[in-house]
């Protein structure tokens, strides 16, 4: 049937939906010592179905609102008023936000974009996106010089929904100055978009003082969990993204993890394997994309399941200090330079490929030199059937060392495919989270180190707080060297 791909075992699944293959977690595969037996993957599932109904009823009590976000029309309205006030006159768009404010607007650019402008397609018009997550003098300084003959024809959107972390309030202090003296006053609200919070906050304060337009980032929403609001979609929307496709996917995937039935449930099933290997010796979690689309899905779900799920307190306020850690890496990139570790280092890891069946084009390999007809074997080959050769090979390498791995399959990749993948890993958060015990949705340990800035950059009130600081962190010339 049209529309539909047949998958190991005849499974019949939708092309444009992701699916996730574990096979290869099971002990059938890699062993009973490092795999999941049919039993542990049984008692599992009992376990994650109370949890399932738990998370539910939450999510139906409006504790968990970024699971509304897919059907907010109110959000892609404002979103789209406000790119047709702008979109005309931008050729580059500058988001200034860190963590929850930056990363998923640079995942859905390097997924939804081609890699460099092609003139051809016609996304390439739209305006060029920096994400700057960071308040280093080099890279800002240089990127100041690059962007100020500029300004006319660049729109500068400022997202922080605290709208008191440091490293955004300085860079939009840079900004705000640049362009009020090189635009006045009303070319600097032309330029500016603020999000943040609908009525709190030191970002709410000036945007409202300065006569900004603004954005909202809805409440109760964390920076990690936002990407499927206006903090994503604006930067998405301006810059040609499918931001209806987008939601659209996350709505596709909402139906399917919130399924009671765990093996029908892929973010139930995804937390299940995540939380055995965590509690059987295996604490290191890597997504390692095969498509550079996907390479930065793998940042913003390092930063999701980092800030969301180490924590130091369980649910009854006991010490617990927990969470498994995320790495990323690349295929093939990463085959030279971690695969060695992976296969023969600690088996103290589980694996999460990101592969796409299809690529939007496609590249032909060249003949071999008649002097190496060694090379024969790539000949005229698709740089594609490589990329998934090289995959399937890493898979298999994996396996041959018991190395639990699982993928997370596309067809393709675009934008109702990515919005699927964003819901879907921030459900298997909340799972994992229920799973641990934990909350997964603040970040106090993050909070302590604002403070800790403010503290050493002389803010009222923090005078004492900054001198414990400065005397713990003096330097020891005896440990000098
Ligand atoms: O996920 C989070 O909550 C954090 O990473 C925040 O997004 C990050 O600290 C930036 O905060 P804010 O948007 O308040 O400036």
């Amino acid at each position: 049937m049209r529309g539909f791909c047949t998958l190991r075992k005849e499974k019949r699944v939708a092309k444009t939906q992701i699916i996730i293959d574990y096979k290869n977690v099971t002990s059938a595969v890699i062993g009973a010592k490092d795999g999941i037996t049919p039993s542990q993957l049984k008692s599992l599932g009992k376990k994650i179905k109370l949890l399932i109904s738990k998370i539910n009823k939450q999510r139906k009590a409006g504790e968990t609102p970024f699971r509304d976000l897919p059907y907010n029309k109110r959000i892609s309205k404002r979103v789209n008023a406000v790119v047709k006030t702008l979109r005309k006159e931008c050729d580059y768009l500058v988001v200034l936000g860190i963590g929850g404010s930056a990363l998923g607007n640079i995942a859905l650019d390097t997924a939804l974009r081609p890699f460099l402008p092609d003139p051809k397609d016609k996304q390439s018009k739209r305006p060029r996106l920096f994400v700057l997550d960071n308040v280093d003098p080099d890279q800002f300084g240089s990127f100041l010089d690059y962007i100020k003959p500029k300004l006319k024809r660049t729109v500068f959107n400022v997202i922080s929904k605290s709208g008191r972390t440091s490293e955004t309030a300085a860079q939009f202090m840079i900004i705000r100055e640049m362009l009020i003296d090189a635009l006045g006053k009303t070319g600097y609200q032309n330029r500016v978009v603020a999000t943040t919070d609908a009525k709190a906050g030191t970002l709410r304060t000036i945007a409202d003082s300065d006569k900004l337009q603004t954005l909202e980032v809805p409440d109760g929403v964390g920076g990690r969990f936002s990407v499927l609001s206006a903090v994503g979609l604006f930067s998405a929307a301006m810059c040609g993204i499918n931001i209806s496709q987008l939601l659209a996917g996350a709505g596709d995937m909402d139906e399917r993890v919130s399924r009671e039935d765990f093996r029908q449930n892929p973010a139930a099933i995804n937390a299940a394997i995540n939380y055995h290997y965590y509690t059987h010796g295996k604490p290191i979690s890597v997504m390692m994309p095969y498509s550079y689309a996907l390479k930065d899905m793998a940042d913003w779900y390092r930063q999701l399941w980092a800030e969301s799920l180490g924590k130091k307190l369980d649910l009854n306020k006991r010490e617990v200090w927990i969470g498994p850690t995320p790495v990323k890496a690349l295929g093939t990139t990463d085959q030279h330079s971690q695969v060695q570790l992976y296969r023969e280092g600690t088996n103290d890891k589980l694996f999460t490929f990101l592969q796409a069946n299809n690529f939007g084009r496609d590249v032909k390999i060249g003949p071999a030199p008649d002097c190496a007809p060694e090379l024969g074997f790539l000949a005229g080959k698709k740089m594609s059937t490589l990329f998934n050769n090289e995959k399937k090979a890493t898979e298999y390498a994996l396996m041959e060392s018991n190395r639990p791995n699982l993928t997370v399959i596309f067809d393709k990749v675009n934008a109702y495919t990515i919005g699927q993948f964003i819901y879907l890993y921030e459900v298997t958060t909340s799972f994992m989270g229920a799973l641990l015990d934990i909350n997964p949705y603040d970040q106090p340990a993050v909070e302590l180190g604002k403070e800790a800035t403010f503290a050493l950059m002389g803010k009222e009130g923090y005078k004492d707080f900054a001198q414990e600081i400065q005397s713990k962190t003096e330097i020891d010339e005896d440990f000098l060297v």
